[in-house]
């Protein structure tokens, strides 16, 4: 049986691991080939472990193993001209480009705005909104050129329909990457170029699953774990669970990707167990 993307080619930022390893997983399993990118290393501010080259090369094998092409590279996505050398030659290497996934994302913690240090803000905008828009531009000339239309897909988060303290960065830049997927999908659309964000509530990836989160969500107790986080994120939910997973998401990304979704563009997708109903 065709897959639900067969003979596509996707580019994957955040790749590593977490969500984006898991699209370009599901994506290939689905029929596509996939260029790969990660920074590949940590940030001063961040609670979460980095991410290493092993990780995007583990991701590689992944997608190896499921008969699929791979082109990787370590880019961060601040950087255009490295973000455009990797699609470029990604491109060149595998033929063409269908789908954009622009993933990649770092969460840091625990200040009120008006007491946050301009280089946490700074570091945060540039990444989660600069980095976002710098990759759907590096990519956008390949789906033109290819006269097929495609798929951009933009992950926001829940935090960018809805704001919660202590994380304005964060939020600001989630709000910021709707504005981005509006103004692309009215340029695009005459191309038959559909932008779409997905809003995910939380997902049990490195990003969440570390101790300044459980620190964050408990500051009650001394020594707070995965089990102490969980009834808090439930509380989120109308859905009986306390966070999605990375598989969850990258099914909302293949159906946006995918021909089903051909006409469904401009949309902002919540995949939240019901957390934006509260
Ligand atoms: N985990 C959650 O609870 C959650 C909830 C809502 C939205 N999100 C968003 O989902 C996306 C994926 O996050 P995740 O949960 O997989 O986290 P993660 O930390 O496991 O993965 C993020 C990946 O992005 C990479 N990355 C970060 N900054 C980069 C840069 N400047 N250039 C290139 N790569 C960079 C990291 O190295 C890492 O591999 C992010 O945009 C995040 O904001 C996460």
């Amino acid at each position: 049986m065709a897959g639900r993307v067969d003979g596509k080619v996707a580019f994957i930022t955040g790749a590593a691991r977490g969500q984006g390893r898991s699209h370009a997983v599901r994506l290939a399993e689905e029929g596509a080939d996939i260029i790969a990118v990660d920074i590949c290393r940590g940030f001063d501010d961040s609670p979460a472990p980095p991410a290493t080259p092993e990780d995007l090369a583990e991701t590689a094998d992944m997608v190896k193993n499921l008969d699929r092409r791979v082109v990787t590279a370590e880019v961060d996505v601040r950087d255009f001209a490295a973000l455009k050398s990797a699609v470029d030659s990604g491109v060149e290497q595998l033929g063409r480009l269908d789908i954009i996934v622009a993933n990649a994302g770092i969460g840091t913690t625990g200040v009120k705005l008006h007491k946050m240090p301009e280089a946490s803000w700074n570091e945060t905008l540039d990444v989660n909104l600069g980095g976002v828009w710098k990759t759907v531009k590096a990519g956008v000339p390949h789906l033109l050129a290819g006269g097929r239309g495609g798929s951009v897909i933009i992950t926001s988060s829940v935090g960018g329909l809805k704001a919660y303290p202590q994380v304005g960065h964060y939020i600001a830049a989630k709000h910021g990457v709707v504005g981005l997927m509006r103004t692309f999908a009215v340029e695009l659309g005459q191309h038959s170029i559909r932008v779409n964000t997905i809003h995910p509530t939380h997902v049990n990836s490195p990003l969440l699953m570390n101790e300044s989160t459980y620190r964050l969500f408990r500051p009650d107790l001394e020594n707070p774990g995965p089990d102490d986080l969980a009834p808090i994120c439930q509380s989120f939910h109308f859905l009986p669970i306390p966070w999605v997973t990375p598989a969850d998401i990258s099914n909302a990304v293949l159906f946006l990707a995918s021909d089903e979704a051909r006409y469904i563009t401009g949309v902002t997708l919540p995949v939240d167990a019901g957390s934006l109903l509260k």
